[in-house]
């Protein structure tokens, strides 16, 4: 069962010390929703609100997201939604190239896990991480690839990848939020 191996790997999480981050975190955001769901959606990093919860997108990135699963009818409960990396860098800092490579084998086991059709990517660090992931050979520069879909074949099935900029973008650009609902606007048709 999805949701059996999902809680095992969560455990695993609770007590990761395979960076530094494990430090300073309040919580570790494994990642929730679904576990049967057909879209997978992958943030950065958990913010102040996802370390002080433990769950991903419940701070101001995540009201946009909500908006935005309004705007396409899209239900929480229906997708799957975490992060590239589980516990949150100090002052809502980047992750570190290191950091994103001691926290692979969680993303990585839970992509495994869920076998999702669709991984929509918020963000670059999350683009980059899955364009690298699925030998993609695009650049994940979100103003050239924002709202397009790439298409991959797997040992198991074919995988839609989404390039979609990162709610907390819309959080300090009203424009942002019109071109993020018209990229949302591809999940329809998908
Ligand atoms: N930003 C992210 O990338 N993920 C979260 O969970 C919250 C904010
Ligand atoms: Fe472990 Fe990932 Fe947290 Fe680092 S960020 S301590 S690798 S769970």
């Amino acid at each position: 069962m999805k949701s059996e191996k999902l809680k095992i790997l969560e455990e695993e999480v609770k007590n990761c010390k395979r960076c530094n981050l494990w430090k300073e975190r309040k919580n570790p955001v494994f990642g929730g929703g679904n576990p049967d769901a057909n879209i997978l959606f992958i943030g950065e990093a958990p913010g102040y609100y996802e370390d002080l919860k433990g769950i991903p997108f419940c701070g101001k990135a995540g009201k946009i997201l909500d908006i935005l699963f309004d705007s396409v009818g899209i239900k929480r409960s229906d997708v799957y939604i975490t992060n590239i990396i589980k516990c949150r860098p100090p002052g809502n800092r980047d992750p570190k190239i290191e950091e994103i490579e001691a926290c692979r084998y969680f993303i990585e086991k839970q992509i495994e896990i869920i076998k999702p059709d669709v991984i929509c990517c918020l963000g670059r660090h999350s683009l980059k991480f899955i364009f690298n992931k699925f030998s993609i050979k695009e650049e994940a520069n979100m103003r050239k690839v924002h709202g397009k879909v790439f298409e991959k074949n797997t040992l198991f099935s074919p995988v839609k990848i989404v390039a979609l900029y990162h709610p907390a973008f819309a959080t300090y650009n009203p424009k942002a939020l019109e071109i993020l609902k018209k990229d949302f606007e591809i999940l329809k048709k998908i």
